[in-house]
This record gives C-alpha cells, structure tokens and sequence, in this order.
C-alpha cells in the first residue's frame, strides 16, 4: 500500500499513538464512517482503454490486437458492457460499498488453498535480547499489556484517524483485527467477529508446546491485567506445558481449505472439541510461544525469522504451534525471535503494523511495576480429544506442511545502500522508484515485462480494501529495454517513475481497472448465462497472472512484512522503505525451476544502484 503512513501526519516517530479523547463517545466511529464517500464504478469507456494500455507491455502484438476487437465489441453501445455497468450502478447505490462483500468472498472465502504461504502475511520484528524462557516471558507480558493498550483506543473509538493526501481514511479494519477468527468451510469458508457480542470477548489464548491455553487479561472491574501479573500468569502456562510430546492440533489450520473445512467438521462433533476451538476463535488474539529454532548467521537470521512467522518451520518445529485461522497471533520464539502473522481476510498490511508499531513502542516503554499480589486462578486448558480419524487428519495436514516448507524459497535482506533519502533528493516518489527498479531487476531477468501488482489503498472510501497498481506500464517497459544509452535512460526513467506515481493516485482515487473489471466480471456471473469473451481471453488471464505481486508496507519499527508468491512461476516482495535503508523480503516457490528468491534479490539491488547511479550522474539541473 502507497504512502499511507507518511502522510498522515498524526503519528509521530518513536512515540506511542495517543487516544484522540480521553473520554467515550459511541457512535463517534460510526459517525465518521458515515462521512466516508462511496467507492465510485469508474465509466466503462476509461476502464477499458486503461485496460488496453495495460496489456501493452505484457502481451504481444497478436494478442493485443485480438483484445482490442473484443473490447470493442464488449463496449459498444447497448452492449454487454453497458447492461454490466448498469448493474453494478445499481449495485453501488443499494450497498455502503459495491466491491467489499464480493472481495471479501471471491479474494478469501472462496479460495480454497491453504492460507499459509499462500495468503496470511507475516511480520518480521527486530531480534530481541533475549534467550531464555524468563526473557520470552517478560517480553510476552509487555508485547500483550500493549495490545489492550491500542484495544482500549479501539474500544473508546478514541483511535485517531488515519489520513492520506489530506483526505481521511476508513478506519473498518481497526475493528476487525481483534476479536475475530476465520471459520473452515468445506467449499467456502466465513470470517467471524465476537467483538460486538453482548459480552465481548475478555481473553487471549496462548499455545506453547501445541497446547492452548486461555489466559482472562481483564480484572472483573474491567481494569487488565499489569505486566506483572501477565507474568506470572504465563510463567503457569508455561510450567504446565513441558512436555512436547502432544498432538499439534493446531496444525489442521494449515491445510488446504475444503480438507481442513471437512476435518473441523468432524473435530467438533465432539463436545469438548467444540468448545475448545471456539475459546481459541472468540480469543481476542493468539501468542505463540516458540520453540528456539535452528540458530543461523546473523545474515540469514531475517530470513530464517521469515519462514518462522510465514509458516513454522514445519512439523518438528513451530508449525504445530499456531491456529492459522486466528485474525492476530504475535509469535516470540524463546531464542528472541519475535513477530506475527495475520489471516489476511479482515484487514490489509498498514492497520496490523500501525498496531504493531504501537506494541513495540509500548514494549519499550513499559516497565514491570510491582503490583499488590492478588492471587489469580490458573489459565484453563484447552482439552481436545483426538479419535484415530483426527489422528489422521492431523497427519495428513503436517505432511502437508512440510512440502510447504520445503518450497517456499525466502529471502529478507537489509538494503543498506539508500532508503527513501536518494528518491525524495531527486523529488521522485520512493515507492515508485523501488517499483520501477523491481520492473528493471524482472527484465534484466528475464528478458521481458510481466503482470505485476501491487496493492493500492481504496481506504479514501467507505469499507475501501484495495486496488491494483500495475506497475509494468508501457513507460517503464521503455526504460529497462534502454539499457545502452545513458543519456535517453534518464529521462525514461524520470517518466517511468512518474507514469508509476500518477497509476497510484488514479488507484487510490478509485479509478484503477482491475476491481471493475471484477465487479463486470461478477455481475455477468449474477445476470448473464456465459462470461463476455473479454473475460475468456488469453490476455485476461496473463494480466491476471502476476509474476510479481508487490506491496510496499511502511512502519515506524525497523520490520518487514512478508508473503509468498501469488502464483507457481512468480515472486513476492514486500518492502519497508526506511529512511537510509530498505527491508525486503521475497519469495518464490523451490518446485518452479525459473524462479529463485536470492537471484531475485541480487538483480534488485543491482537495479536500484544502477538507478541511483544514472540519477548521479546526471547534472541535477537536466532532472
Ligand atoms: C476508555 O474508557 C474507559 C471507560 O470509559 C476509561 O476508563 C479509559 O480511561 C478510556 N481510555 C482511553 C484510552 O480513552
Ligand atoms: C515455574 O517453574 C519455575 C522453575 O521450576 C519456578 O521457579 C517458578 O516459580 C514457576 N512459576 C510458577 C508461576 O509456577
Ligand atoms: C512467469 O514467469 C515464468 C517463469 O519465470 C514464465 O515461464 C512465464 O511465462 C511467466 N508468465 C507470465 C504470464 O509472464
């Protein structure tokens, strides 16, 4: 997501987000999603010419001029676009937000891989000092006192409100985040939210050795829980979950969706089965007390932090110590580790890391006061009973889980070269300048330009998600095929950062193609008997196979955020763009014989050297 944080102008750095009031208004968050404009259906015409200009650099000429006829006819007036286009008018005006319901179901619910690696982001934080439990345990105390510390601003609808480019920002995800759990289903799963039950939930659930526990992090006159006492109260759960020979039932989370969703279904046929998992799904958040990993360099150590948060390590390891269809687990690994994955269904990157970077400056600040001992009762564990059917199941899934493992080919490095500082010296936007160097390491490559996405905040608009910035645009395919000729390179470049800066203000606006093309797409799926051959193109599906699926996640914390590839013979990068450095991790898949996240990673920073060494180059007065 574009340069939300930046520009919001109330966070300052290192400092703890502060609550807008001291007081609880209700209704104060309604009242302003109400004043949130509408997410607008761009005109179809633009649309499609954008749509056009998009395929250019990615399919040939044949091809294009194949679209360009179907197009035409899919345009035309009275056609089926116009009867389309009708419809999701008419859509728009009868929802608060034509797109999110059907986003929702078809980006999530409906896709039926596993959500590990395949969709649930992870978050890399900075290694803590620590190596022993007495530190993991402080550390959790600290990290989960800071949770309910950012809670409490969502619970008074005191959290303040986010801006971009001066406009204000749907704050939706913020109430979606805590409190809330992905349901399996067997052709389609659904995503529950118990924080506006009529008791809303008042704990957390904690796994450490596979077993959960729930830990209650309010008092009965709704004060939390001090530091201290998270302390002692997860030192019980920890004293009582020595022994590592149990069942990792949390393992079943990772499965592919339909297994998963008929293997829950016969989990909580059971009583006590039934009752424990929905502890774990009404559970405010999940922390995941890891296992020390395999120790590596402090070279590899992002990365092998990475795969951790991404997946677990595998079956031996930590990948039985987690609930995938948990909304937020934080992960601290007794080797210092420390970090979080998130089921993506309910919110994109910024609000988790706008959160995580208010725990991790609560972390920093927080001392363990001493606190009069009121004796607590013991956190309740979590029982399951495993029949010989689950017994399999469970195997199953970590069979499953290792192949993952196996193929997920990660690379975190630390760009230490320049941050967002050289970019911004030469008034260039940095995220475009990283994309277009992401466009130039991909050609240098493979000796062509492919469908690339990255995420654009629609949070302008009410229940706003995210669009797509398609960042190989014909500007930047004319650049890297410049390769010889210093003097026309430069100025190709400046355009094709500008073309790049001028996509995400039309995305964030709204005005992107790819989520109107899928509301057309969806709409002649509810209205018409067969799909418009635009949708049945050899071009549709290339622009919709994206060998790089980008997105940039800034935060205050010196993090990464990372992700698989969203497709067998691609890439994913994400990035955080510090001012004198830039954290990326990429990935790529080990069973596709093209692809390798490390080579990946090395064109990139040739790329972005390369770039920065052009624009020195060159006489400032010429830019
Ligand atoms: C939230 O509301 C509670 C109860 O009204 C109050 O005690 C607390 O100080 C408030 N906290 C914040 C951060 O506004
Ligand atoms: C947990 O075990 C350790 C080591 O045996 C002990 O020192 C500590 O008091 C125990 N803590 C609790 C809360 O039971
Ligand atoms: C994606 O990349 C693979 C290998 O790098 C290549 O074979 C394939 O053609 C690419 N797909 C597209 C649509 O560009």
């Amino acid at each position: 997501l574009a340069e939300v944080r930046q520009k919001t102008g109330m966070v300052k750095p290192s400092s703890l987000l502060k609550p807008v009031a001291l007081t609880r208004i209700p209704g104060r968050y309604l009242a302003h999603q109400e004043s949130l404009p509408k997410l607008p259906v761009p005109p179809l015409k633009q649309t499609c010419d954008r749509y056009l200009a998009a395929l250019e650099p990615i399919v040939d000429s044949e091809m294009l001029k194949n679209t360009q006829e179907l197009v035409k006819e899919f345009q035309a007036q009275g056609g089926v676009g116009d009867r389309l286009q009708k419809g999701l008018e008419h859509r728009s005006r009868k929802t608060d937000n034509w797109l999110s319901d059907w986003w929702l179901q078809t980006a999530y619910l409906d896709y039926r891989l596993p959500v590990v690696v395949h969709s649930s982001p992870g978050v890399v934080l900075p290694r803590l000092e620590f190596s022993d439990r007495q530190g993991q345990i402080r550390y959790a105390a600290k990290l989960i006192a800071g949770v309910l510390d950012f809670k409490s601003m969502i619970d008074n609808e005191t959290l303040p409100i986010e801006y971009l480019g001066g406009k204000m920002l749907c704050m939706n995800q913020y109430y979606q985040v805590l409190c809330s759990c992905r349901i399996p289903g067997i052709k389609s799963d659904s995503v529950v939210n118990y924080a506006l039950n009529k008791r809303p939930p008042s704990h957390i659930t904690v796994v450490h050795n596979y077993q959960f526990f729930v830990l209650d992090v309010y008092n009965s006159d709704g004060t939390t829980l001090t530091v201290d006492q998270l302390y002692i109260q997860l030192e019980k759960i920890w004293n009582s979950s020595l022994q590592t020979n149990k069942e990792p039932i949390g393992i079943l989370t990772s499965n592919h969706r339909n297994s998963w969703g008929k293997a829950y279904a016969n989990l909580i046929k059971d009583k006590t089965n039934k009752e424990s998992v929905r502890a774990i799904q009404k559970s405010i958040f999940t922390v995941c007390l890891d296992a020390p990993m395999p120790r590596v360099s402090d070279e590899m150590y992002r990365t092998r932090a990475a795969v951790q948060m991404l997946h677990g390590g595998g079956s031996r390891w930590n990948s039985g110590n987690r609930w995938f269809d948990k909304t937020l687990q934080f992960i601290i690994g007794e080797d210092g580790t420390c970090g979080v994955i998130y089921e993506h269904a309910p919110a994109e990157g910024p609000p988790i890391v706008a959160l995580i970077d208010h725990v991790v400056e609560y972390t920093k600040k927080s001392e363990m006061v001493r606190t009069p001992m009121v004796p607590l009762p013991m956190p309740k564990k979590l029982r399951f009973n495993i029949t010989p059917e689950i017994k399999r199941d469970i195997e199953e899934a970590k069979q499953n889980m290792n192949i993952m493992v196996h193929d997920l080919d990660m690379k975190v490095i630390v760009f230490s070269h320049f941050g967002k500082n050289v970019p911004k010296s030469y008034k260039m936007s940095p995220d475009a300048f990283i994309q277009v160097a992401l466009q130039l390491a991909y050609y240098r490559t493979y000796k062509r330009c492919c469908a690339t996405y990255e995420s654009a905040s629609l949070r302008m608009f009410k229940l706003g998600r995210t669009d797509t910035i398609r960042s190989a645009t014909s500007d930047s395919a004319n650049f890297v095929k410049t390769m010889d000729d210093p003097v026309k390179q430069v100025a190709l470049l400046e355009k094709a950062v500008k073309a790049h800066r001028a996509y995400t203000d039309m995305a964030i606006r709204g005005q992107a193609i790819d989520r109107h093309l899928l509301g057309l797409k969806l709409q002649a799926i509810e209205d018409l008997s067969a799909l418009p051959d635009i949708f049945m193109d050899t071009s549709f599906a290339v622009a919709n196979h994206y060998n790089l699926s980008t997105s940039q996640v800034p935060a205050k914390t010196d993090c990464v955020m990372c992700f698989g590839p969203v497709v067998p013979d691609g890439y994913g990068v994400c990035y955080n763009p510090m001012e004198e450095h830039i954290n990326f991790a990429v990935s790529a898949f080990n069973s596709c014989a093209d692809t390798n996240a490390a080579r990946m990673v090395q064109a990139l920073e040739d790329a972005l050297v390369d770039m920065k060494t052009l624009l020195d180059q060159t006489p400032k007065a010429k830019l």
